[in-house]
């Protein structure tokens, strides 16, 4: 039996919606977001930040983002809610992905700051996959509900938020999707 390489697990990736115990070890963890630092970074201004929540804490969260979806009048039908609840009911681990402005800084253009984020959450995700564990990335939950990601400390001034990540060990063991072949995204200039 062949030993997957390091490049199989990136050609392997995939998202892993519903996750349940047990989640990443603090140790696993740390590695994971550990991962995150190595992204491509312009400028070396790690912009990424993340908000761990975990435990019990994932269930009081989805209660404060559900209300307060509610509240900002948001739509939010009850089937949309009753999904909701059913994904994060086993979800071990959230982190919330925000991008930091740093308005003094305006060298780096903000998409560029948002690449790295999002580049940073791309190492996570493949971190999360090589340790075995389920990943998704959503911008649901909230996301651009202001009020949401400021009860996690990133306010709209001075950060874009990006959404979660949620972690744990896959309920269903999935088959990885068929992927399309590269050949049809790449073009070659030669200037001939
Ligand atoms: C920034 C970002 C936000 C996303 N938000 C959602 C989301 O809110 N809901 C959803 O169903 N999928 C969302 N997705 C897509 C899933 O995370 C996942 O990538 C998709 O289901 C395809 O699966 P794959 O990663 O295995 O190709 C998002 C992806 C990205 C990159």
């Amino acid at each position: 039996m062949s030993l997957a390489t390091p490049i199989d697990y990136l050609h392997t990736r995939h998202s892993v919606k519903f996750v349940q115990q047990p989640g990443p070890s603090d140790e696993e963890l740390g590695r994971i977001l550990q991962a995150a630092m190595s992204a491509p970074d312009h400028g070396r201004l790690r912009p990424w930040r993340f908000a761990l929540i975990r435990g019990d804490a994932v269930a009081r969260f989805a209660d404060l983002a559900i209300s307060t979806i509610k509240e900002s009048g948001a739509p939010l039908t009850p089937e949309k809610e009753n999904t909701t609840r059913r994904w994060l009911d086993k979800v071990p681990l959230l982190i919330a992905v925000a991008c930091r402005l740093d308005h003094a800084n305006t060298k780096i253009p903000e998409h560029e700051r948002m690449l790295a984020t999002g580049a940073a959450v791309c190492n996570m995700l493949n971190a999360a996959h090589m340790l075995g564990y389920g990943a998704f990335w959503s911008t649901g939950l909230g996301t651009y509900v202001d009020m949401v990601p400021e009860a996690l400390g990133f306010d709209a001034l001075d950060y874009r938020f990006m959404g979660f990540v949620a972690i744990g060990t896959p309920i269903q063991s999935a088959v990885p999707p068929e992927r399309p072949d590269y050949r049809q995204f790449v073009t070659e200039w030669t200037g001939n």
